[in-house]
């Protein structure tokens, strides 16, 4: 299947690993990047701009098709070494990049004077309209329904898509509740070039995560997520446990007087202890509401495949066969 985002990232399926803290490593990544996609590491879970350079060579070394980093502009005010992280990504010879939390405005001159892509990952229209105003290749636009940061207008995918497709010129993918050939198919149908999965990739056999994990999405139901830092404008779609009902019964309890420090036994550190000792109660970590849709832990090869084949089988058949009858 060729779309503007197959040829733009050289990639043989319109299918992208989203970047996803502690989970995008080097072998989730060169996994989805095998098997036809693009992989994406998540430039920040490395703790220094060697580290990342370090995990782009062992990705390399896994994979000699195209993979991407991710990089999230956090809302904090001691920002990471970015000037060193998108150093490491140039002299890595990486040539996509996926931006998210923030406008990549600044670093868009560096990046395009070495011919890096750059997919720009927001969750309103208005944001896309501006990621390309500011000359993004193209947008991830992440619908409410994803795991991590729907942002705080809370439009769903049906509607977004459709939204995006009327005002955008530059290719879009759709991200936030694709787990299958139905999901592409439908992506296909609103507009969108190809499609953004993170929950669905972590319930993989490559994803380098605690069992624990994959277990608890595939026991997970669509009812299964809950929004947190919503008061903060923080928002977060993350799957339920203690810590978070724990969280939540803080936020309706201090109402609009809580701050960050009130919550941050459930939100700071809680990715390696998920992620990678299993500890599923550690705190809030984030889940897509499309854990309903995920019943199997197939290799990456496997998933991206079947989701090929099917689509195939959903255009040629069912949709084509709705007109020939
Ligand atoms: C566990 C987890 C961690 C994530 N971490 C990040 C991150 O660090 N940066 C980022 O831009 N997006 C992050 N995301 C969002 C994904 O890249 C993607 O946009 C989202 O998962 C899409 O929704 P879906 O889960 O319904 O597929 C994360 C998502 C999950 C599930």
């Amino acid at each position: 299947m060729k779309t503007r985002i197959t040829e733009m990232c050289g990639i043989r399926h319109p299918i992208i690993q989203g970047g996803m803290h502690f989970v995008g490593f080097a072998e989730l990544a060169a996994a989805v990047s095998n098997a036809g996609g693009l992989g994406i590491i998540t430039g920040l879970t490395q703790r220094t701009p060697a580290d990342l350079a370090n995990e782009i060579a062992r990705c390399r070394d896994m994979t000699d098709k195209p993979f991407g980093v991710n990089l999230t502009f956090l809302p904090i005010v001691n920002a990471p070494d970015y000037p060193g992280y998108v150093q490491a990504i140039i002299d890595g010879g990486v040539k996509v990049v996926e931006t998210a939390g923030n406008n990549p405005a600044k670093w868009l001159p560096l990046l395009k004077e070495h011919d890096i892509k750059v997919i720009h990952k927001c969750t309103t229209v208005r944001h896309a309209l501006k990621a390309q105003s500011i000359g993004c290749d193209a947008v991830s636009v992440d619908g409410f329904e994803c795991g991590g940061h729907p942002g705080e207008d809370d439009i769903p995918n049906m509607i977004l898509l459709p939204r995006a497709a009327e005002e955008l010129e530059i290719p879009f993918v759709a991200s936030g509740g694709m787990a299958d050939a139905r999901s592409l198919v439908a992506s296909l149908a609103m507009g969108a070039e190809g499609m953004n999965m993170g929950t669905r990739f972590i319930a993989t056999q490559e994803a380098p995560v605690h069992e624990n994990v994959k277990q608890a999405i595939l026991a997970a139901t669509e009812l299964d997520t809950r929004l947190v830092m919503r008061p903060l404008r923080n928002t977060e779609r993350v799957l339920t446990n203690a810590a978070v009902e724990r969280l939540l019964a803080k936020e309706r309890e201090l109402g609009s007087e809580i701050s960050f420090d009130d919550i941050k036994d459930e939100v700071a550190g809680v990715y390696p202890k998920v992620m990678l000792d299993g500890d599923m109660d550690a705190g809030a970590w984030s889940c897509g509401m499309v854990a309903g849709l995920i019943h199997d832990i197939p290799t990456v090869q496997e998933l991206v495949d079947r989701i090929m084949r099917d689509a195939e089988t959903l255009i040629r058949q069912r949709l084509t066969g709705l007109l020939d009858s």
